[in-house]
């Protein structure tokens, strides 16, 4: 594919930022969507076309595919909490599905060829066996994976009946910051293991709460397979380069290592960077964590020209430490 236009839906955001950079280090031209409900406009490049709106906009929206010749659209924009979403479920289902259906929509009238989206681990709902392969029992418990699944299913069957074609990645637990100190995790009230970790160690936060230590795991805490964002966001890169070499297919992958850590073995990384040891406490178990998230990524591997740059736990909560000492000296904001 010549190199169109990429528009980045939630480009100012955490993973998008990333996706912005990495499509920007790789020579496509990029624009950005964000509401900047959570993003943070200075994350992204000075000279990336920004506009400030609403995906479900459809009259915002068509003008930017339009006046910026978009060929592919990497969809990020979306409420990501999961027990917000289950005391808010109208509104992820708003934010979600709703949004993307009007964005897929205007995708589709503007003939936009390529859509990558956002989806997550959280569809699988809590699996019977892990590693979890992109096959298994779709059952999500909240409405936060319930959101995405219906939005999955929603370019399922838009693909079939226009012309374009889909990726659908998976996500397991992203974290970490860009290895040059571009952009990182910002969010207020971060409910996120190794952001609320980080805050921790450097000094933000007292002390962090363990959210179970009688699971059914090796010490108890549950189990889950982080990714570095910045592998995560190559990943994308290497999605819309096959979903350009094969139009008249789609793409479903799980994105993880592959690799199960507890939430104790998080923590001694971070105690690892550190001279201090962030004070822990034994807390109750978060309503709806199933003890075990684990990725079958041999599709990824065997699909796309991606391997991981930054796969080691050190390596992800180095850098999120890194970008949390950056955030520290002054706001970004
Ligand atoms: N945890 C703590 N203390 C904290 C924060 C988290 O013990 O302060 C524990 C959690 O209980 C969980 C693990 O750390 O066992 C990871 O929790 P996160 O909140 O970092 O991530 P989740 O696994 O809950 O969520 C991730 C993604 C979601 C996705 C979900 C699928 O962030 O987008 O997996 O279940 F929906």
């Amino acid at each position: 594919m010549s190199k169109v236009r990429v528009l980045v839906t939630g480009g100012a955001g955490y993973i998008g930022s990333h996706a912005v950079l990495a499509l920007n280090d790789a020579g496509w031209a990029v624009a950005v969507i964000d509401d900047l409900s959570n993003g943070t406009r200075r994350i992204v490049p000075a000279d990336v076309p920004f506009f400030e709106g609403d995906i479900a906009d459809r009259r915002f929206v068509d003008g930017v595919l339009r006046d910026q010749g978009i060929g592919a659209i990497m969809h990020f924009a979306g409420s990501i909490v999961v027990p917000e979403s289950v005391e808010k479920p109208l509104d992820y289902y708003r934010n979600n599905t709703l949004a993307s259906h009007a964005l897929i929509s205007a995708a589709v009238d503007a003939g936009v060829k390529h859509i990558l989206f956002s989806s997550t681990a959280a569809v699988y709902g809590a699996p019977e066996q892990v590693p979890i392969r992109e096959d298994d029992p779709k059952l999500p418990i909240n409405p936060y994976g319930a959101s995405k699944l219906m939005t999955e299913r929603m370019l399922s069957d838009a693909s079939a009946a226009h012309p374009f074609n889909f990726g659908a990645l998976r996500y397991f637990n992203v974290a970490g910051a860009d290895p040059g100190g571009r952009s990182g995790q910002i969010g207020k009230g971060s409910t996120h293991l190794i952001k609320v970790a980080v805050e921790a160690a450097v000094g933000k936060r007292e002390h962090i709460d363990i959210f179970g230590s009688d699971y059914p795991t090796a010490d108890g805490t549950c189990i889950r397979d982080y990714i570095h964002v910045s592998d995560l966001a190559a990943a994308h890169v290497a999605a819309l380069d096959w979903l350009a070499r094969n139009p008249d297919e789609n793409l479903v992958l799980n994105c993880g290592y592959g690799k199960g850590l507890s939430v104790l073995e998080v923590l001694d990384a971070v105690d690892r960077h550190t001279n201090r040891p962030i004070k822990r406490v034994m807390a109750e178990r978060r309503a709806g964590d199933p003890p075990e998230l684990v990725a079958a990524n041999a599709r990824l591997l065997e699909t796309l020209e991606w391997r991981p740059a930054y796969a080691d736990i050190d390596r992800i909560v180095g850098d999120a430490l890194a970008w949390e000492r950056k955030l520290l000296q002054g706001p970004i904001a």
